[in-house]
C-alpha cells in the first residue's frame, strides 16, 4: 500500500432534498407525500466521502453559497475527515439537488447547479506522482479540463466519471487514466450518436485508441466491465443487494475504486471492491448515508 497516495476530489457539492414516492412522476403530473429529508450530496462530495471511508487520504475541493446550506453539504465530509481545505465560498446559493425516488428505488434528479458554476481550479493543491484526481461533470468543463491537465503536468493520475453525460475532445481523452461511464455516458463520450447502433464493447474501444488509459462501464445491477489496452474485457458482476435508492451508487462505485487503487490495488480489484461498495450503500436512503445506517463495519 503506497500511504502518501492521496484522493483529490475537484467537483460538486449539493444539499440533496429528497421526496420518496410511490412512483415517479410523468410530465405535468404532482405527486404527493409525506416523506422528505434534506441530505448532503452532490457527486465530486459524494466521491470524496466514498473514497474517506474506504480509507483514502482525502481532499474535497470546490465551492458552496452563503445561504446557509454550506455546513449541511458538507457535514459527512467533515465528520469522515475529508479536508476541506479547497472548498471556496461564494455570494448566492449553493448547489441544490431536487430528487424523487420512487418505492422501487428509482429515481429522478434536477440540479440547481448554484456555486458549483463558481467552483475553480484555482483551489487544487499542488498534487503529486501517486496522488489520484477525480472529477466529473457536474462543475464548469473548461475548469475540469484545466485540472485534468495540471494533474497530469504534475505527474498524477486522473480518474474522470462522464456523468452527466458529456462529450470528450480528443485533447480531453487523452489526459484521461481511468473512465468511468454508464452505457449511455460512454456513447456520449465517445461522440457516437445515440440513435446509431454501436456496441459498448466499440465504443470502449474508440476510446481506448483515442488515448484514454483504461475504461470502465458501470452496469447496474449487471455490475460493471473493464478495458484495458488489448486485453479481453474483464466483466465483474454485481453484488446482490436489497435496493432502497439507487441516488449516490455511481458515486460511491467512483470513490471506493479511487480509493483502492491510492491504496495500490490493481484496476480489476478495485472495480470488484467498488462493486462491492455501491452495492451497500444502494440499500439506504441518500447519496451520503451516515456509516451507522450501512451496517457494515468496515465502513
Ligand atoms: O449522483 C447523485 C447526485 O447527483 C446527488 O447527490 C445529487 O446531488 C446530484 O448531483
Amino acid at each position: 500500500m503506497n500511504a502518501k497516495s492521496r484522493v483529490i476530489v475537484f467537483g460538486s457539492i449539493n444539499v440533496d432534498l429528497v421526496a420518496e414516492v410511490d412512483r415517479l412522476p410523468g410530465p405535468g403530473e404532482t405527486i404527493k407525500t409525506t416523506r422528505y429529508s434534506a441530505l448532503p450530496g452532490g457527486k465530486g462530495a459524494n466521491q470524496a466521502l466514498a473514497a474517506a471511508r474506504n480509507g483514502a487520504v482525502t481532499l474535497m475541493a470546490g465551492a458552496v453559497g452563503s445561504d446557509g446550506q454550506g455546513p449541511t453539504a458538507l457535514a459527512q465530509l467533515r465528520s469522515a475527515g475529508v479536508d476541506l481545505t479547497a472548498v471556496g465560498g461564494v455570494e448566492g446559493p449553493s448547489g441544490l439537488a431536487m430528487i424523487a425516488v420512487d418505492a422501487g428505488g428509482e429515481n429522478q434528479i434536477i440540479v440547481v447547479s448554484g456555486a458549483n458554476d463558481a467552483a475553480t481550479c484555482a483551489h487544487l493543491p499542488e498534487l503529486g506522482q501517486s496522488d489520484w484526481l477525480v472529477t466529473q461533470n457536474e462543475i464548469n468543463w473548461t475548469e475540469t479540463a484545466q485540472a485534468h491537465q495540471r494533474a497530469r503536468g504534475q505527474g498524477a493520475s486522473v480518474i474522470h466519471n462522464t456523468a452527466p453525460a458529456h462529450r470528450l475532445s480528443a485533447q480531453d481523452m487523452a489526459q484521461i487514466n481511468v473512465l468511468i461511464a454508464n452505457e449511455h455516458e460512454l456513447t456520449q463520450a465517445a461522440g457516437f450518436e445515440v440513435a446509431r447502433a454501436v456496441s459498448p464493447d466499440e465504443e470502449a474501444r474508440a476510446l481506448l485508441t483515442a488515448g484514454v488509459g483504461a475504461v470502465v462501464l458501470t452496469l447496474g445491477a449487471k455490475g460493471a466491465a473493464l478495458y484495458q489496452g488489448d486485453e479481453p474485457v474483464l466483466t465483474v458482476p454485481a453484488v446482490a443487494a436489497e435496493v432502497r435508492d439507487t441516488t449516490g451508487a455511481g458515486d460511491a462505485f467512483v470513490g471506493a475504486l479511487a480509493a483502492a487503487l491510492a491504496a495500490g490495488e490493481a484496476l480489476p480489484d478495485a472495480v470488484a471492491t467498488a462493486n462491492r461498495y455501491a452495492a451497500r450503500v444502494c440499500e439506504v436512503l441518500g447519496a451520503q448515508t451516515p456509516p451507522a445506517l450501512l451496517q457494515t463495519p468496515e465502513f
